[in-house]
């Protein structure tokens, strides 16, 4: 079993090689973003103010989210381990991990930080897109899919851009990433969790690094 973190600021990468970890090495990735949009398209109360704070580039209530991911990780799929993927986000969400996992016999094996310039990260979100029916991610310039306008994985015809995806709306997750996120990597570099890689190498490279710290923990 092997759970880690992949942390970085919007459009790093952390849903691209959660997916590829995910096929890999049999873990389920939890991303509470994902989560959200789900609500969202449910239109629940939840979905509802979701919405807003997406859309406004803000931090849902922690307390919300710490609630969401324990009762997402108390599902049996995640027997052989996790990726969480945007979460945590701010350091009450890296502390109510730590007690969440202590209270169910649970370890931190990995914290992986995606390093990407700002400016790199506008221009990987201002091209993204989705398939619209089951989900796989591309991008206009850097993931294309292999018949033009074909999704590669399920064939569908039509895709989708997600409505944070703004110039306007970036600008807000960048500044709540700075201000409530980056202030989490001290708190793992302490324990000896954390490891870096360059988010800035193209999606192979990148998975490769990852790969090679996944290794360190399953020799041979
Ligand atoms: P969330 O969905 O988590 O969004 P995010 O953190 O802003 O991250 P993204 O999904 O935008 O980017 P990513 O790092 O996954 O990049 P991707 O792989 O897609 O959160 C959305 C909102 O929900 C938040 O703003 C907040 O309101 C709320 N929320 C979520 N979690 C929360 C929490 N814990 N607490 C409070 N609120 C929460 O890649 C981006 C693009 O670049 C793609 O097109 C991809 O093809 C391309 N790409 C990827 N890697 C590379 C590469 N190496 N080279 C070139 N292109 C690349």
């Amino acid at each position: 079993m092997i759970n880690v973190i992949l942390l970085g600021p919007p459009g790093a990468g952390k849903g691209t090689q959660a997916k590829r970890l995910e096929q890999k090495h049999e873990l389920v990735q939890l991303s509470t973003g994902d989560m959200l949009r789900a609500a969202v398209a449910s239109g629940s109360e939840l979905g509802r103010q979701a919405k807003k704070v997406m859309e406004a580039g803000q931090l849902m209530p922690d307390d919300i989210i710490i609630a969401m991911i324990a009762e997402r990780i108390d599902r049996p799929d995640t027997k052989k381990g996790f990726i969480l993927d945007g979460f945590p986000r701010t350091t009450a969400q890296a502390k109510a991990l730590d007690k969440m996992l202590a209270e169910r016999g649970l370890k931190l094996d990995l914290v992986i930080e995606l390093k990407v310039d700002d400016a790199v990260l506008v221009e990987r979100i201002s091209g993204r897109f989705a398939c619209a029916k089951c989900g796989a991610g591309y991008h206009d310039l850097y993931q294309r899919p292999k018949i033009e306008g074909r999704c590669d994985r399920c064939g569908a015809t039509e895709f989708v851009r997600r409505p944070d995806d703004n110039a306007e709306t970036v600008k807000a997750r960048l500044a709540a990433y700075h201000a409530q996120t980056a202030p989490i990597l001290p708190y793992y570099a302490q324990r000896g969790v954390l490891r870096s890689v360059n988010g800035m190498a193209d999606i192979d490279e990148v998975a490769a690094q990852i790969e090679a710290l996944i290794s360190e923990l399953r020799p041979g």
